[in-house]
C-alpha cells in the first residue's frame, strides 16, 4: 500500500509533529511504501504527485487555537476535490498534538478534520490526540515518558496497514501533569526574562 504522511507544523525543524510523523513512518515503512512530506516545505504539486494512487493519507499537525494551522487548512481546502480525484478510496488518518497536558483538547481539531473528510468525499479512518507535545523530545517514542505515545502509534499503524477505521484515541505522557505544568511555567518565565520582560508582565492584557 502507498501511504503519504503530511506534517503540518509551520516550524522549519524540530517540531513535535515531525517527530511523531517519523515515529509513525518507522512503524509503517517495513510493510508499505510510505512517503513523509511537509506542508510548509513541499509545494502543492509535490504533495499532489505523492498522493496519486495513495491508499492512506496521514495528517500530523499541532493544535492551533483549538483548530488546524492556517497553511494546512488552506492546503486542504484548496485541494479537497483534487485529492479525491488523485486517490479514489483514500482513507484519512490524523494525529494532532497540543501544548496543554490534556490530550482531549485535540478532540475538536479531529472533529474538524473528520468533517472536512465528510464534506470532501474522503473516507475518515481514525484520529489520535497527543497531549503535552512540548515533552516529545524528552525521550525516544515508546520509552520512558513517551511509552503511551509509542503504544498509541503502534495501534494506529496497525489500523492503517489493515485499512481499518477506529474510534479516536488520546495519549498523554507517562509523567505527572503538575510537573509538566511547573516546567512549562519555568520555561516561559525564563524566555520572558531573556526578552527583557518580568514574569508578571506575561499576564499583561489577560
Ligand atoms: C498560534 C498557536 C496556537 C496554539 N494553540 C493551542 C491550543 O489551542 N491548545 C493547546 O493546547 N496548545 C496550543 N498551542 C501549542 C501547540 O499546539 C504545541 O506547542 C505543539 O506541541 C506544537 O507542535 P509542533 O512542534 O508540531 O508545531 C498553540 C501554539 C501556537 C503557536
Amino acid at each position: 500500500m502507498k501511504i503519504v504522511i503530511v506534517s503540518g507544523s509551520p516550524k522549519g525543524q524540530g517540531s513535535a509533529s515531525e517527530k511523531i510523523a517519523a515515529a509513525l513512518q518507522s512503524r509503517l515503512a517495513p510493510a508499505a511504501d510510505c512517503a513523509a512530506l511537509h506542508a510548509a516545505k513541499h509545494n502543492r504539486e509535490e504533495i499532489m504527485a505523492a498522493l496519486a494512487g495513495c491508499g492512506a493519507l496521514i495528517l500530523v499537525f499541532p493544535l492551533y487555537v483549538d483548530g488546524i494551522p492556517s497553511h494546512l487548512l488552506r492546503l486542504l481546502d484548496e485541494t479537497r476535490s483534487a485529492i479525491a480525484d488523485a486517490a479514489p478510496g483514500l482513507t484519512v488518518y490524523c494525529v494532532v498534538n497540543n501544548g496543554f497536558f490534556e490530550a482531549r483538547q485535540n478532540a475538536l481539531a479531529l472533529e474538524l478534520t473528520r468533517n472536512f473528510c465528510d464534506s470532501s468525499g474522503l473516507k475518515w479512518g481514525q484520529g489520535l490526540g497527543v497531549g503535552a507535545g512540548g515533552m516529545i523530545h524528552a525521550a525516544r517514542v515508546g520509552h520512558g515518558p513517551m511509552k503511551n505515545l509509542g503504544k498509541a502509534l503502534d495501534a494506529l499503524a496497525e489500523n492503517i496497514l489493515r485499512g481499518q477505521t477506529g474510534e479516536d484515541r488520546f495519549a498523554e505522557p507517562n509523567f505527572p501533569k503538575f510537573l509538566y505544568n511547573m516546567i512549562a511555567h519555568m520555561s516561559w518565565r525564563s524566555q520572558a526574562r531573556k526578552h527583557g520582560l518580568k514574569a508578571g508582565e506575561l499576564r499583561r492584557g489577560l
